[in-house]
């Protein structure tokens, strides 16, 4: 992401949510004097922070203790210097991040590099304070943190569907954005698509979205600063409601996730929705891992071909042994045949469980839907739309009734009943 728009992105702040009864504790690491000096008057004039100790070591080596020192309720901003050594001060921000991914750590320097500011954001830090720092300039920083704090105090909610193909072609896509489009429109939902593809995902061209600024890694590079406004600027909006985090437009090379950001980023945009689809590419990487681990229902996406069983029983298999719980498993069976050369009870004695849905085989509605850019009009009376009006219905979703007539128009007409 350019830092310059990242810049206008973040320029207003949320100071007003800012809530001062509650300081923010603070550790400080290898700040020069001055800084130091400058962070204990401002947290003896404004009760925002609170100083909790001072390391004059960046403690990276394999002999260090690591990050032990932060044993304990851990502290809700990290401030490290990284002028007396850059490539310490970067493997102490990550070590930070990964023991403790809620901390937010700002990064202090005399030097305004853009690569430099780029490389410190990438270790975990979320504020690049310049100095000497000024008040207003910490000020700004800390009111982000408490802001942030707030919004991510509020329970979770929105149910995570991870849906990955037992192989490619299966129709993640497909299933992900219909079903996301109905719980939208139909239902009335706060749903969010996420595409977790890292190269060529297809969710923003099934929904006819394919004018957006920024992808989904570029969403997880900057969780740390994740509040609602710079939210906004990651996401597309389709004509029916739904939200969209697309995937990277070409393959821009091989990106590092820190460990936990998968997660965190996941915990925030929970906050925001009733429902989050996620179109996950097939195979087990780690960011995939992270995603099963963190979902409410993993869904794998099937056909009736002996391959594909076979992918679901291996990944099912895999995962359990990766501890993850089997009742979070779910089998999608898609372009389902009534005269199939493989019948549902086979299918099912192969898995060892029931199948948990089974969207019918319509192609030339699915493509019909796809290439309209609009799955919703497209699909109004057929088979498919009725399996996944019933699936958002199983999923929870209740469609709004506000008056009769429109409760006509919208699910029973949506229906063509
Ligand atoms: N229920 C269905 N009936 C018929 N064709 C389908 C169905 N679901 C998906 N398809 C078709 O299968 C192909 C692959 O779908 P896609 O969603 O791109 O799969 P994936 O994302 O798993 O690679 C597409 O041509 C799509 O039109
Ligand atoms: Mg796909």
């Amino acid at each position: 992401m350019n830092p310059m728009s990242l810049k206008e992105a973040l320029n207003s702040f949320p100071r007003e949510n800012f809530s001062n009864s509650d300081p923010l504790s603070v550790v400080g690491i290898c700040l020069d004097e001055q800084t130091w000096t400058v962070l204990k008057s401002f947290a003896e004039s404004a009760p925002l922070i609170r100083l909790r100790s001072h390391l004059s070591e960046y403690r990276v080596q394999e002999t260090d203790t690591g990050t032990e020192w932060m044993a304990g309720p851990k502290p809700e901003i990290c401030i490290v210097d990284f002028d007396r050594d850059r490539r310490k001060a970067a493997l102490a921000a990550e070590n930070i991040h990964g023991a403790s991914p809620d901390t937010a750590i700002f990064a202090v320097s005399a030097d305004a590099q853009p690569d430099l500011i780029i490389q410190a954001m990438r270790s975990g830090c979320s504020e690049y304070l310049l100095k000497p720092i000024g008040r207003e300039q910490l000020l700004n920083a800390v009111a982000r943190v408490g802001g942030r704090r707030k919004e991510r105090a509020q329970p979770f909610r929105a149910h995570v569907l991870a849906f990955m193909g037992a192989k490619g072609g299966c129709g993640v896509t497909s299933v992900v954005t219909q079903l996301g489009v109905l719980l939208a429109n139909t239902f009335s939902k706060r749903t969010l698509v996420v595409d977790l593809h890292s190269d060529f995902g297809d969710a923003a061209l099934y929904l006819g979205l394919t004018r957006h600024r920024y992808h989904f890694f570029e969403l997880i590079e900057n969780t740390d600063r994740l509040d609602a406004e710079l939210l906004q600027s990651f996401l597309a909006r389709h004509s029916s409601g739904l939200d969209l985090v697309p995937a990277p437009e070409g393959n821009d090379g091989p990106r590092r996730i820190l460990p936990g950001a998968v997660a965190q980023t996941f915990d925030f945009l929970r906050t925001r929705y009733d429902y989050i689809l996620v179109d996950m590419p097939p195979g087990l990487s780690d960011e995939n891992l992270e995603m099963v681990r963190h979902c409410d229902q993993f869904l794998m996406v099937a056909l009736a071909e002996v391959s594909a069983l076979r992918n679901v029983v291996r990944q099912f298999n895999y995962l359990t042994h990766k501890e993850i719980p089997p009742e979070r498993f779910r089998v999608v069976l898609n372009r389902h045949q009534k005269r199939s050369l493989i019948t549902d009870g086979e299918i099912e004695k192969t898995l060892g469980q029931k199948l948990f849905w089974k969207i019918p085989n319509q192609y030339a509605h699915i493509v019909k839907a796809i290439n309209g850019g609009e799955p919703i009009a497209q699909l109004s009376t057929s088979e498919v739309a009725k399996s996944l009006t019933d699936l958002a219905m199983h999923l929870g979703a209740k469609p709004i009734a506000t008056d009769k007539k429109k409760d006509n128009a919208g699910l029973r007409g949506f229906l063509g009943r």
